[in-house]
């Protein structure tokens, strides 16, 4: 097996029982994808194609019915901080500060005896790192109901970030924010990404965000969800939002837009 390869997807299928009880739908038919160590991947599709499915099997929250899903060559069993999960809407504890919120994974894992405990002062240390890294110096202090919604998703991102996982699954976690805090949100991902070199799956049914986020881009058809194209994206790092306004990028983006509508 190829050792670079981080997150293996082969031959997935998925079926779901239909709410009347009679029958089931099949969601995701002979989905194979492979994503390798730092690579950032968009899996790009029609809404209710079976996208956040796929993810969540990523993240060991489903089982697929049949095939196989690898991490670094271990079948995934269940969820693990070394695949953080980002939702598209931020998942924060409303009781809790922004670096309360940021800083309870890590206690958590410090109680639990897991591998990376910490001490006190590294905890503290840790939430200071990712609270500059994602811009939210000065709001520390907080509370959830007190932030933007970018600010929100900057905090769960930051959350994430602070357990050191190796791979980020992010489904469609812009979507609910408005065009120019998703615009800021999509830079912030692509520096955080060129520092830490996080191996990303990133959800999205946006052909701009896809193009300006990935490496490689596979597209799923309608439902049952299959992979109907992978898409070297051939634009270079860094990449400014200017890419947009070009000619190549226009090309791509209504090739894919014709494969989403045929
Ligand atoms: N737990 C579930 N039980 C039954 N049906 C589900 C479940 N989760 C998803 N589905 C169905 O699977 C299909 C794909 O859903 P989803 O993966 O959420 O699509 P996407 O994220 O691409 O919008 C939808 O038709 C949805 O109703
Ligand atoms: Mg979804």
């Amino acid at each position: 097996m190829n050792e670079r390869k981080e997150l293996i997807i082969d031959k997935v299928e998925k079926t779901f029982p239909l709410p009347s009880g009679d029958g089931r739908l099949k969601v995701l038919e002979d989905v194979s994808l492979s994503v390798e160590e730092g690579e950032i991947i968009a899996l790009l599709g029609p809404s209710g194609c079976g996208k956040s499915t796929l993810l969540n099997i990523a993240a060991g929250f489903e089982r697929p019915d049949e095939g196989q899903v690898l991490f670094m060559g271990e079948a995934i069993e269940s969820p693990s901080p070394q695949r953080g999960v980002v939702f598209q809407s931020a998942v924060l504890f409303p009781w809790l500060t922004v670096r309360q919120n940021i800083a309870y994974g890590l206690k958590r894992n410090k109680k639990s005896g897991f591998s990376g405990r910490k001490n006190h002062e590294e905890i503290e240390e840790i939430c200071s790192r990712y609270i500059r890294l994602v811009g939210l110096e000065g709001f520390e202090n907080y509370y959830p109901a007190q932030l933007s919604g970018g600010m929100q998703q900057r905090v769960s991102l930051a959350r994430v970030l602070a357990l050191s996982p190796k791979m980020l699954l992010m489904d469609e976690p812009f979507a609910a924010l408005d065009a120019q805090t998703r615009i800021a949100m999509q830079q912030l991902l692509l520096t955080i990404s060129a520092q830490l070199r996080p191996t990303v799956l990133f959800v999205t049914h946006d052909v701009e965000e896809a193009l300006i986020l990935a490496d490689k881009v596979y597209v799923m058809s309608r439902l049952p969800g299959r992979i109907i194209s992978e898409i070297e994206v051939p634009f270079q790092r860094p990449r400014p939002i200017s890419i947009i306004g070009s000619a190549e990028f226009s090309k791509i983006k209504s090739e894919i837009l014709e494969l989403l509508f045929n």
